[in-house]
């Protein structure tokens, strides 16, 4: 496959790269970025790699009023012998492209845009950090760009992928983090647009996120919107419940993200001989198995948080602490192997990485 991108701009004010124990999640961005444009007529069109810079759009672009836009998120590992892997993101760009068909936009050349971001990472080669626990987040993303307040789809479009070295999500890194049960809001609902990555499901849960945060709480777990009974996902990661040996995930319902560290963890299981089970699984039944004692591990899974453990769920009033508020050792050895393979620490059995060269 050889996609190549038509013109390469070189940014002259190259930035200073921040320490790699400084980054956190999200706050730094590269030197450069991908952009291509869409039209109705000509199909997707002048693939460039330009400096990093603000986009200029027409205050009517559809993005801005109806919200007709669709994003991904995926990482670049540095091995120790000074390779780039990529995770399986040929999975990102289906389901991008999974979003996109829910959203009403155009498909992108699956094969093409891996080629484009591979040439963008080239240019971007020394911002991908060493240390450990740090990568190169990537965030492509599509926004609707046609001047036109009428309720239609957009005929026009932009694709970009931008960069930015990150190290850990939560700020406590794997430590087990502490989950309120949302009970009053809904993330979304089936038919709705909640297995797709799109802005407006990530923006209807702020309000629930920042009071859960000045509560104390790093994150929500939502329940699902008809009966608030059954688990969906927290704000940005799956959930994987472990009882009396065995895991739990809910099932890919509709309004459930398709998660790729959720397809990897399951695949991993199920290699390993664990019982792995997808089904519907109600916050009550959760509770009733800590009473139990069967409750041995909450973790969640997702590309920016990776492995996350969770020690703590409040829900209806009742406050729970999973494993002595403790990493389980199912959740660390998934986090490890998973990592492992990232990295390139550990062989890759299952062919997830992909080089960049
Ligand atoms: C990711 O894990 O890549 C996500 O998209 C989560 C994001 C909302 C921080």
């Amino acid at each position: 496959m050889s996609a190549t991108v038509v013109e390469i701009v070189k940014s002259k004010n190259l930035k200073q790269k921040p320490n790699d124990d400084k980054l956190g999640f999200g706050k730094y961005f590269t030197d450069h970025m991908f952009v291509m444009d869409y039209t109705s007529e000509k199909g997707w069109i002048q693939p460039k790699i330009t400096p990093y810079e603000p986009i200029s759009l027409d205050p009517a672009a559809v993005i801005f009023h109806y919200g007709q836009t669709v994003f991904e998120g995926m990482k670049a590992y540095r091995t120790s012998d000074n390779k780039i892997l990529l995770f399986r993101p040929d999975e990102n760009f289906k389901r991008l492209n999974m979003s996109s068909e829910r959203l009403a936009m155009p498909p992108v050349n699956e094969e093409e845009v891996l080629e484009y971001l591979k040439q963008l990472i080239n240019v971007e080669k020394d911002w991908v950090p060493t240390a450990e626990g740090t990568s190169l987040y990537i965030r492509p993303f599509i926004i609707a760009t046609e001047a036109f307040l009428g309720l239609a789809a957009s005929k026009q479009y932009k694709l970009v992928m931008i960069l930015s070295p990150v190290g850990s999500y939560y700020t406590g890194g794997i430590k087990p983090v502490s989950i309120k049960v949302e009970e009053h809001y809904t993330r979304a609902v089936r038919g709705g647009t909640g297995m797709a990555k799109t802005a407006g499901n990530y923006c209807a849960t702020f309000n629930a996120q920042t009071k859960a945060t000045s509560e104390g709480f790093t994150q929500v777990l939502w329940l699902d919107a008809i009966e608030k009974k059954y688990v969906e996902e927290v704000g940005t990661s799956n959930a994987f419940f472990k009882v009396n040996g065995e895991v739990i995930t809910p099932e890919l319902s509709g309004s459930i993200l398709p998660g790729i560290t959720r397809k990897s963890v399951i695949e991993m299981l199920k290699d390993w001989g664990v019982p792995v089970t997808e089904r519907k699984v109600s916050i009550e039944e959760i509770f009733q198995y800590h009473k139990e004692g069967t409750l041995e591990e909450v973790f969640s899974t997702g590309t920016a948080a990776v492995i996350s453990s969770i020690g703590e769920l409040e829900w209806n009033g009742q406050k729970i602490t999973v494993n002595n508020n403790k990493i389980g050792d199912l959740s660390q050895k998934l986090y490890d192997t998973l990592t492992g393979i990232q990295t390139g620490k550990i062989a890759d059995p299952y062919n997830w990485t992909t080089e960049v060269k």
